[in-house]
């Protein structure tokens, strides 16, 4: 059995913010942010848009997609680090909303890794015939994790959701593996400054950017080899690489280092900064039904912690 990918859906918030919108007092420019991070606007969720209620619009699109009723879901796991509340886990909300009350339902925390996470939990489950159909959700409101007066993290940052459903399928298709890692010795350079037990509040971001940015280049190029090297597989073979997104010059370091073929790069951080656990769908997403077309699909994050993965998805096994 695999878990076989039959929808993807995504959702942002209403509001864009451009750079050139960004407030005066930030000292900031369009120059800076475009040429060190590839971003020139980002989404923020407005009154009444929560993680939850962004995931329920990109998990309704998904089911559509693949034709499925809410009453087939019998998993529905978020990756986020800013859920609706500390506790019940966001993706009760989300089950509640869509009437799935035949799922089992938890969140998932690995901040920009979250959804890779997410995605080896659900297959696991799925090839173990625990479940047989399940949402796969990264959905973030980072913005209300932001310290807005702060420059060097406020304008990279961005809010949305996207939605994976899986279905488990006998087929050579979907989910080949996934790869986890997790080294915690990284936590002091991208992290909250609070949290329900040391601070009782959640704290605002706080980063040391050019030692995560040399992290994410070292984490994001080891995966993909670990990847490659696990299927037997070469870059030639790679129909089409989702990096997280986090930063233009990350994922360019990524091409040079790989020597995978530019046009095989989804790149979405320009459009939507980093929506850390929902990223990857949220870009994926951006392809719509285009993704069935691709073989060989490799979704690559990293994140605090740090926590970074890798996943091998093929989508049309006919191409082979
Ligand atoms: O999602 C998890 C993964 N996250 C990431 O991968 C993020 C990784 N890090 C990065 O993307 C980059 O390190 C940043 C975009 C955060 C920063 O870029 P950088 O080239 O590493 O800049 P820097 O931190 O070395 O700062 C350079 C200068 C500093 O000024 P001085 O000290 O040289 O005078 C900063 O104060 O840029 C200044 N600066 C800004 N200037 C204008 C920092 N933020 C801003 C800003 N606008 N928004």
């Amino acid at each position: 059995m695999n878990s076989v990918v039959t929808g993807l859906g995504a959702a942002l918030p209403k509001k864009i913010i451009l750079n050139n919108d960004l407030p005066d007092s930030l000292n900031t420019s369009d120059e800076w942010i475009t040429q060190r991070t590839g971003i020139k606007q980002r989404y923020v969720a407005g009154d009444g848009e929560t993680t939850a209620s962004l995931s329920v619009e990109a998990s309704r699109k998904a089911l559509a997609m693949a034709g499925v009723s809410p009453n087939d879901v019998d998993l529905i796991i978020v990756a986020t680090v800013s859920g609706d509340y500390t506790f019940p886990a966001t993706a009760t909300i989300v089950q509640r909303e869509l009437n799935a009350k035949n799922a089992v339902a938890f969140d998932v925390s690995a901040a920009c890794s979250g959804f890779i996470y997410a995605l080896d939990i659900a297959d696991a489950r799925l090839k173990l015939a625990k479940n047989k159909c399940a949402l796969v959700i990264g959905a973030e409101t980072f913005s209300r994790l932001l310290d807005w007066t702060d420059r060097s993290t406020c304008v990279l940052f961005g809010d949305g959701a996207g939605a994976l459903l899986l279905q488990s399928e006998n087929s050579s298709r979907g989910i080949q593996s996934c790869i986890l890692h997790s080294d915690g010795t990284g936590i002091e350079y991208l992290k909250t400054n609070g949290g329900v037990s040391s601070t009782k509040n959640v704290g605002f971001v706080q980063m040391n950017g050019q030692e995560v940015f040399r992290a994410a280049i070292e984490k994001f190029n080891d995966a993909l080899q670990e990847l490659l090297l696990y299927h037997n597989m070469t870059i030639n073979d790679v129909d089409l690489i989702v990096p997280h997104q986090a930063n233009s010059r990350i994922i360019e370091k990524l091409i040079t280092l790989s020597g995978i073929k530019r046009e095989k790069v989804l790149i979405t951080v320009d459009k939507h900064a980093n929506t850390s656990a929902a990223s990857i769908p949220l870009a994926m997403s951006e392809l719509g039904c285009e993704i069935f077309k691709k073989n060989n699909v490799v979704l690559l994050s990293m994140g605090a912690g740090f926590t970074w993965g890798a996943a091998l998805i093929k989508f049309n096994t006919n191409l082979e």
